[in-house]
């Protein structure tokens, strides 16, 4: 008998929440779809899963948001995707995506994307198929920042491999910070249903990793200097991502999170297909942007 061929990787863009740090703002929208200078929030996440190859996505959202989502999501052909909403009836902690997602990811591995999480960097497409290339176990992202404090933080042995995963330290075993990437391979819905939920009623992702860790499968994927990983979470962060999406494009006179552009380049959509989406956005520099791709 022959193996079956490894599945092909599949994406989660995990978008509901309450959005609560974003009161009053995001007491009628979802955060997800707030602005983040010229585009939705989301198109940014969900363009480092199309940047890794990705191509089946499920979206997940809160029982009200759903239909806006779709509203700007649709079904994802305009770019050469499947798009698939799934609800999750209550915030009940990020793995749990994993167990909502479980008869979408049918055994595949996935990428898990924070809907609030902005990725940039050169190489970082580099990164993505690294991590998406490794057909079994986990990798996490590490970011470093100044304030470790604030996050979930990576302790490592002399060989910079992951030894732990630590919530809010006091005193910090390293600078780098758990991103809101992560990829596991097909056990993932699997395991999630073993984590107990926490003290705080979720089900955490940090358990998930840590049976990864526990098998000494988590692999670390450091983003150092270079890269750019902004959370929007709150209305300082919010204004401070959308200020640093205009300035790298007005300056470099590229996109940052542009889903048309990386599908045309990965070849999901033809030249066609762009012009005809560059025509729903012709009073804007983003639809002249697409323009000129072609
Ligand atoms: P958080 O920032 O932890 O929470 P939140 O977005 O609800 O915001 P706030 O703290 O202001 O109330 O969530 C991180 C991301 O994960 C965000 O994109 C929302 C999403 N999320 C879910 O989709 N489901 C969940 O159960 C949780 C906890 C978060």
């Amino acid at each position: 008998m022959t193996d079956s061929p490894p599945q092909t990787r599949k994406g989660i863009i995990l978008a509901g929440g309450s959005g609560t740090r974003l009161y009053p703002l995001t007491t009628g929208v979802s955060k997800q779809l707030m602005p983040v200078y010229d585009k939705p929030m989301i198109y940014y996440p969900l363009s480092v899963l199309m940047l890794t190859g990705i191509r089946q996505i499920a979206v997940i959202t809160t029982p009200e948001d759903g239909s806006q989502f779709r509203r700007v999501l649709g079904d994802g052909s305009q770019w050469g995707l499947s798009l698939t909403y799934i609800e999750q009836p209550s915030p009940d902690g990020l793995a749990q995506a994993y167990i909502l997602a479980e008869d979408f990811l049918d055994g595949a591995p996935s990428a898990m994307v924070l809907g609030d999480n902005i990725f940039f960097g050169h190489g970082l497409t580099e990164e993505l198929n690294r991590a998406g290339s490794r057909p079994t176990g986990g990798t996490v992202f590490g970011h470093r920042v100044h304030d470790p404090q604030r996050y979930g933080v990576v302790s490592m042995d002399e060989e910079g491999r992951v030894t732990g995963i630590v919530e809010k330290p006091e005193v910090p075993p390293s600078d780098y910070a758990v991103t809101g990437l992560y990829f596991l391979d097909g056990r993932a819905p699997e395991w999630a249903r073993k984590v107990k939920p926490s003290a705080r009623g979720e089900v955490e992702i940090v358990s998930l990793l840590e049976m990864y860790l526990a098998e000494g499968s988590l692999d670390l994927a450091r983003l150092g200097r270079g890269y750019a990983w902004l959370d929007t979470g709150t209305h300082a962060s919010l204004l401070d991502a959308g200020n640093f999406v205009r300035t790298l494009q007005s300056r470099q006179g590229i996109q940052c999170g542009c889903p048309e552009e990386i599908a045309f380049e990965q070849g999901w959509i033809g030249a066609e297909d762009l012009r005809a989406q560059a025509a729903r956005f012709t009073k804007t520099e983003y639809g002249q942007y697409l323009l000129r791709l072609i």
